[in-house]
């Protein structure tokens, strides 16, 4: 078995950028600066700073981006802020686009590299925040002395957090933000000792990174340094801790390069997953409609709303669903695997006790269709189900309820939407995103 320390020093040949990446970098840098400096000449009272995984020099190799911060006093207001920053923004940029976070800010390229474009307030005491980027000039300040000499120790995390689809806060992942990483690596000192450490880690783990210690608290928290209250890991999901902690434990049990290396494992054929359908018998749904036009950030919620909601209904109509998913690409996709197909035609509705009388009359008014009966005292009816199909009461749910299913994509799925049941999906040509999808919600193993 190859050491711990084999491995890592192979790791970091995939992480730590080459020599002409960072050429490139400065060059662009460089641009940048020349390009800036002429420009603020006429708005003199705004002020620049290279801040993040750049500034730092904890980037991923083949991952460079710049974060160039544009600080304004605070007398600027929000509105004036955001159009001026974009102005510079576009000057300063060979190509660019929009992108909404706090603000909306301009994402472009300089000599061939990536840039955010992003403005903040220079705030003195972090007390008057007025957005979460008025943060990032303080977790720079705190971050820059502490992270030196650690810095391959932070890309080797971000490249074991990428290969496990774990890395990056955004809605879609949900997992670790690059400051959440430096912060862990600042804490415990090296990739290996967090690893190695995160083994223990439970859903009640507090880890106060400027006291140096850890607790127990009410759920998984991160302590910003800069600003107590707030954890930096907020946007990581339970599930998602719970993943990594599995791959810590994983590596440590056994560790290998391929940890590092996000492999593309081969999917099985459509035959296998169709036998596979067919053979456990349950009711699959997969919902297909067009993609709203908004940013990640606010469809991922939507999708995960919708799904959940869906749940819900076939869970009260006693279909037993046993998972819910949802996928996003070129379209959107619900999906939903149920342990019952189809269900009797009749329900038994529980009503009121005998002792309340004016319930009992209202509820007899009310069900009509078959003869009442007392059962524990309490009164009882059967009741026509409306729909004894999953995906009878799927169409029927949407068609009634799409304004529940998220603004966006409640409207979408209005405009219409597909059905598949079963196999069906594999009828069509399946793009490989969907099937892997597809492969990972039925736990099939391949
Ligand atoms: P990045 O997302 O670029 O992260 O945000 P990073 O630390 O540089 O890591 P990589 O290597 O690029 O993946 C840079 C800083 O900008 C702030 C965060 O504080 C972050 O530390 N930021 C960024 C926001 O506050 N909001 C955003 O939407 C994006
Ligand atoms: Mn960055
Ligand atoms: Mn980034
Ligand atoms: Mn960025």
């Amino acid at each position: 078995m190859t050491s711990v320390n084999e491995i890592l020093k192979k790791a970091l040949e995939i992480v730590i950028p080459s020599e002409e990446e960072r050429r490139k970098a400065k060059k662009a840098e460089g641009e940048l600066k020349r390009r800036l400096n002429n420009l603020l000449e006429k708005f003199n009272y705004i002020e620049y700073k290279f801040l993040g995984s750049y500034a730092r020099d904890t980037w991923l190799k083949n991952n460079l981006e710049i974060d160039l911060f544009l600080l304004f006093p605070e007398s600027v207001n929000e509105k004036e802020m955001e159009e001026i920053a974009i102005e510079i923004g576009k000057t300063i940029v060979d190509e660019y686009e929009l992108r909404y976070a706090a603000h909306p800010y301009v994402h472009g390229k300089v000599l061939g590299v990536e840039v955010d474009v992003v403005p903040c307030y220079k705030l003195k005491r972090l007390e008057k925040i007025k957005s979460a980027v008025d943060r990032t000039p303080f977790h720079h300040e705190w971050l820059k002395d502490r992270i030196k000499g650690k810095e391959n120790e932070v890309r080797l995390l971000k490249q074991f957090l990428k290969a496990g689809n774990l890395y990056g806060a955004e809605y879609k992942v949900r997992g670790f933000s690059g400051y959440l990483c430096e912060l862990l690596i600042v804490f415990y000192g090296s990739f290996y000792e967090l690893i190695n450490n995160a083994r223990k880690w439970s859903r009640k783990t507090v880890i106060d990174v400027s006291k140096g210690e850890v607790r127990k608290g009410k759920q998984f928290f991160v302590v910003d340094p800069v600003d107590p209250k707030r954890n930096v890991a907020a946007n990581l999901s339970l599930d998602n801790l719970a993943r990594f902690i599995e791959r810590c434990r994983n590596f440590i049990e056994e560790p290998k390069i391929e940890f590092f290396v996000k492999t593309k494992v081969e999917l099985p054929e459509n035959d296998a997953i169709a036998t596979e359908i067919e053979s456990r018998n349950t009711a699959i749904c997969i919902v297909e409609f067009e993609k709203p036009e908004i940013v990640e950030d606010n469809l991922y919620p939507q999708l995960e709303r919708a799904c959940k909601k869906i749940h819900e209904f076939l869970s009260r109509q006693k279909f037993m669903p046993l998972r819910s998913d949802y996928y996003a690409n070129e379209k959107c996709y619900l999906m939903f695997e149920c342990e019952i197909k189809e269900i009797s035609r009749i329900e038994k509705r529980i009503g009121p006790p005998f002792e309340e009388e004016n319930h009992v009359k209202t509820f007899l008014e009310k069900n009509k269709e078959y003869r009442h009966f007392i059962e524990n005292g309490r009164y009882c009816v059967y009741v026509k189900r409306k729909h004894w199909k999953v995906e009878d009461a799927i169409t029927d749910y949407i068609n009634k309820n799409w304004k529940s299913l998220g603004k966006n994509v409640g409207e979408e799925i209005a405009k219409g939407f597909r059905l598949f049941t079963g196999k069906n999906i594999l009828k069509e040509e399946i793009e490989d995103g969907l099937k892997r999808k597809l492969v990972e919600f039925l736990a099939m193993k391949f």
